[in-house]
């Protein structure tokens, strides 16, 4: 199975979610990390978590797309590879868009966030017709004002978009978040019970469903 955080708009949370996702699933499945990011900031993260003492996460690494499409074309289901692609459209991002069983793209609810997904939209748009088929992901709002209700024009977007679905779960702005990372954490693993902790249970468990992992 494979799991892709994709968004060709940076800082939206993908290295964030597909961390605390990885550290999570980890503890039920075989779980392996794919790490697309240029900036490599999960690997880092990875060698912080070794230096607390935990157990690191298991991380691949590829030179080329092909090698990653070569990969995915021999996945198998009893592990879940969750791939964290960078902010831009690359060969490595289209193949891991193509190849996955779940995509998730986090969404703030700043300025310029409408934008960047009508972006994306046209990036998926023209991947489906590539492939003949329409691609879709699950928008995840991330890194949203606690105390903010409503989401507007976003979710009027994503609602009449064929290539988008929105997730139930919501992640709020958490100082955690940030923190936990930091020292190569999950926010299980910084804060159990946090609302943090409690808002990326239940993305997990909406994860299970959607890819059916008992
Ligand atoms: N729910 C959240 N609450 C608080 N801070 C968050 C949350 N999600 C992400 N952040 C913070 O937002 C910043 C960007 O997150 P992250 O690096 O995960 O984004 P990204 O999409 O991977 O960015 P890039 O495209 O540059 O790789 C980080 O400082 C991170 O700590
Ligand atoms: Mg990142």
């Amino acid at each position: 199975m494979i799991l892709t955080l994709s968004h060709q708009k940076g800082g939206v949370g993908k290295s964030t979610v597909a961390w605390n996702l990885t550290v999570n699933f980890s503890k039920m499945i075989p779980t392996r990390i794919v790490d697309l990011d240029t900036q490599r900031s999960l690997t880092v993260t990875n060698a912080l978590r070794r230096e607390q003492g935990l157990e690191a996460i298991e991380m691949l690494h590829f030179t080329t797309a092909e090698e990653l499409a070569e990969y995915a074309a021999a996945d198998s289901d009893g592990v879940l590879t969750i791939i964290d692609s960078g902010g831009f459209d690359s060969a490595f991002n289209r193949v891991a868009i193509i190849a996955s069983d779940l995509l998730i793209t986090p969404v703030s609810d700043k300025p310029f966030d409408l934008m960047g997904l009508q972006k994306y939209e046209e990036i998926l748009k023209s991947l489906s017709e590539i492939q003949g088929e329409t691609i879709k992901t699950r928008v995840l709002f991330n890194n949203i004002n606690p105390s903010m209700k409503r989401f507007g024009e976003l979710v009027d977007f994503i609602c009449t978009s064929e290539h988008f679905d929105l997730l139930v779960s919501v992640l709020r702005q958490r100082v955690d978040m940030a923190h936990s990372v930091g020292e190569g954490k999950s926010i299980k693993e910084y804060r159990v019970f946090s609302r943090a902790d409690q808002e990326m249970d239940e993305l997990v468990e909406e994860i299970k469903t959607l890819l059916d992992i008992k």
